[in-house]
């Protein structure tokens, strides 16, 4: 079995090789994989959540588990830690145990790049980003790597969070950064928005959305938490990464749906927007809610297991 640490899938996966498995692997899914819903598992006394994503796809299956620690940040550790594993579905012989921080910071960040490229309208200068954490910074690159962005409007409440995403920023890229104060101030200027907060309420006033905003929601995973403000859901085209997860579990979509604000038969995957095309009015405010799909996890870990063995990269353990 091989084994792939973080630096072994920096070495292997970018924005670019992701984001193009990604846009084949939403085409195929319904036809090609299974994915049950997750199952979450969650723990008041050390307030974290495991998640479990099962899947299959083509002929590999595979698991990720995945923690978000609340208590974390102030230990100076990651929010979201996992691992995965890939096995091989015809004889089922495990392949691959990978990192699974980094192929979550990865894939979110490259699904969040692919939804603006189908959604957002075109040649968009300015990005807003609400909450800098790692997905946050990530989900930044990833758009900085594929758009012609001049500048930046970056918040979030703490320092600490800023300053590492302007330095990993600084190093990277020529654009401008600027730090706002709030996170309206983001808001009001970009033409897309990414918000990737831990946050159990929104964060920010729908009323500073102008028109013609494309708006990517990370952070809300389960009904508790919801970063999105039901201002924003109520003027914008809705779509989701599954319509089964989006629906059932984090708060940005449950809680609008639950209070009859919106209908599911009004909400779109995003896989029907790469097959059939979506066509926007300038004007149009897009929301797209990236809850965390198991699809998304066995398309990037495979994409790793391939890319590693063919250049040798990872260490071999028997098994
Ligand atoms: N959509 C997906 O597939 C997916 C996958 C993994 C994690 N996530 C979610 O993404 C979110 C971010 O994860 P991460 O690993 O980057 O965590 P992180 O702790 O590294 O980053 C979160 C950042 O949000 C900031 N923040 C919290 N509340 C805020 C507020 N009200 N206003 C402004 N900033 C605020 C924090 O200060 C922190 O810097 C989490 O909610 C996590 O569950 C989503």
């Amino acid at each position: 079995m091989l084994i792939l640490s973080e630096n072994d899938l920096r070495s292997v996966l970018n924005y670019k090789n992701v984001l193009k498995a990604l846009e084949s692997g939403f085409v195929a899914y319904k036809r090609k994989g299974k994915f049950p819903l997750r199952t979450a598992i969650e723990s008041e006394e050390y307030k974290s959540t495991v998640l479990f994503m099962p899947s299959s796809f083509s002929d590999k299956s595979g698991v990720k588990i995945v923690s978000l620690c609340e208590n974390n940040f102030s230990k100076g550790l990651p929010y979201t830690r996992g691992a995965y594993l890939l096995l091989s579905l015809v004889d089922g012989s495990p392949l691959c145990m990978m990192d699974g921080s980094y192929l979550t910071y990865v894939r979110t960040a490259a699904i969040s790049l692919l939804a603006s490229k189908y959604l957002a309208n075109k040649n968009p200068k300015t990005l807003g980003i609400i909450g800098a954490g790692k997905i946050g910074t990530m989900a930044t690159e990833a758009h900085l790597s594929y758009f012609g962005i001049e500048k930046i409007y970056a918040f979030d409440k703490f320092d600490s969070s800023m300053n590492s995403f302007t330095k990993r920023l600084n190093t990277n890229s020529s654009t401008d950064i600027v730090m706002c104060k709030e996170g309206n101030e983001a808001v009001s200027n970009s033409d897309i928005l990414i918000t990737a907060t831990t946050s159990y309420k929104p964060v920010f006033n729908s009323r500073f959305i102008k028109e013609g905003t494309h708006v990517n929601g990370i952070g809300s995973y389960k009904k508790s938490m919801q970063e999105i403000p039901e201002g924003l859901i109520v003027r914008a085209k809705i779509f989701v990464d599954t319509l089964e997860g989006a629906t059932s579990e984090p708060g940005d979509i449950v809680i609008p749906l639950e209070e009859g604000l919106i209908i599911k038969d009004n909400i779109c995957e995003i896989s029907e927007v790469i097959l059939k095309g979506f066509t926007r009015n300038q004007s149009d405010i897009t929301f797209f809610k990236s809850v965390g799909f198991s699809l998304e996890d066995i398309i990037t870990a495979e994409l790793a297991y391939n890319e590693s063995k063919k250049r040798g990269i990872g260490l071999e353990v028997d098994f």
